[in-house]
């Protein structure tokens, strides 16, 4: 039976290091609180010539190039993202020329922090459809254009400039200051591979999605709920960023991942202490300490780097996966979970046998 093998893994992450402390340069916020709430110490913005399809193009030819595969090789691209170069067209496309691939189907997708899952499974059907033989998966984010300060607070906030905010701006910003401290820019990629290998690949996913209360976690401006999408007025409301209910993110995403991890594994009569690693999304560090002593995972078994980079959305499970192949942590043949949940809502598992 075909299957589809994870053959490379690369990563590529935004230039500009922006630590807590600088962090509370333009907004009222603590290195304390950011590490104990969240778990992040530090993230990457990218510049302003860096776009999300410039993160995705790094990570794609660095994963083809671990893998060993040529650009002509590649007969399909699935990019994940919930930060795209445009409005349209998606990321997919904008790669393909970047990269020099030949013009094979570019999939854009969304599910936000679920988006490298649900590309993983599509790219894997794909695959055991017999309609691709080596796809690459793209997860990349620049959220940094989400973000409420100005250029001018941001070179303040890194030391660039000696202006700090003005009142109107730090409370500006504070109002958002759970939801800007959470996240950071990256982009991570993997080929895939058909393979006949009886041991290796993809083994299953499980994939869920529901609108009921999307307004928890979204973007409600720019869209076309507006007539035009775009106004001035949104954007003096805010309505361009997104807005969080942090505490009913934080329920539905530890209930969710350890329901959907049990019943995965349970599917296919793993227990958890088999699995090599398991590669949860990075939102929150203390979402994954919670969801890992209810699966009753060991330690050694759930790498984190949220601490590193914060949340990456799309990228943050393919970036864990390659920071763990460079540093030896995965090997081929390991069995390994990765779980996310995201805005949508959206969640799910898939089970690798790297
Ligand atoms: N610095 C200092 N204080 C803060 C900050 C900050 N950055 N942010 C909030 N606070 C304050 C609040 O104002 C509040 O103060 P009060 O008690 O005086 O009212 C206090 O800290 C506690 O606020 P909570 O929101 O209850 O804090 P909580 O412990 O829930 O942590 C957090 C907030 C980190 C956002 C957490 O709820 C979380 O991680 N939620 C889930 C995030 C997530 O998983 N997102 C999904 C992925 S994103 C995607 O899909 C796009």
């Amino acid at each position: 039976m075909t299957r589809a093998v994870i053959i490379g893994s690369g990563s590529e992450i935004a230039p500009t290091r922006v630590t807590n402390e600088q962090m509370a340069r333009i907004m009222d916020t603590s290195d304390a609180w950011i590490r104990e709430r969240s778990g992040v110490e530090q993230r990457y913005f990218a510049t302003p010539e860096i776009a999300t399809s410039d993160l995705g193009v790094g990570a794609a030819a660095k994963a083809l190039a671990a893998a060993g595969v040529a650009k002509q090789e590649v007969d399909m691209v699935v990019f994940a993202t919930m930060t795209p170069d445009h409005y349209f067209p998606g990321c997919g496309t904008i790669l393909q020329d970047k990269l020099g691939l030949r013009t094979v189907p570019c999939y854009d997708i969304r599910q936000q922090c679920s988006g490298f899952l649900y590309g993983l499974q599509l790219a894997d059907a794909q695959i055991r459809a017999g309609l691709a033989r080596t796809v690459l998966l793209v997860g990349a984010e620049v959220h940094i254009g989400f973000m409420p300060w100005t250029n001018e607070n941001f070179a303040y906030a890194i030391g660039a400039s000696d202006v700090p905010p003005t009142k109107q701006e730090w409370d500006w910003i504070s109002r958002v200051r759970h939801l800007v401290v959470l996240f950071g820019d990256a982009g991570a990629a993997v080929v895939l591979r058909a393979t006949e290998d009886g041991e290796r690949g993809v083994v299953d996913h499980e994939l869920h999605g529901s609108g009921a209360d999307y307004e928890k976690l979204y973007v409600p401006g720019t869209g076309s709920r507006y007539r035009p999408y775009t106004d001035p007025e949104q954007f003096r409301r805010g309505d361009h960023m997104p807005v969080m209910d942090g505490r009913y993110v934080f329920k539905m995403a530890t209930t969710s991942m350890v329901e959907v991890a049990r019943s995965l594994l349970a599917k296919h009569g793993v227990r958890p202490e088999q699995l090599k690693l398991v590669l949860m999304h990075q939102a929150n560090k203390r979402i994954n300490e919670y969801c890992a002593k209810a699966l009753g995972l060991r330690e050694d078994q759930v790498p984190h780097n949220i601490h590193k980079y914060g949340n990456t959305t799309a990228a943050t499970i393919p970036l864990l996966w390659d920071e763990c192949v460079r540093d030896g942590r995965l090997q081929p043949g390991d069995l390994v979970l990765m779980v996310a949940f995201g805005a949508g809502m959206t969640w799910g598992a898939s089970l690798v046998r790297a």
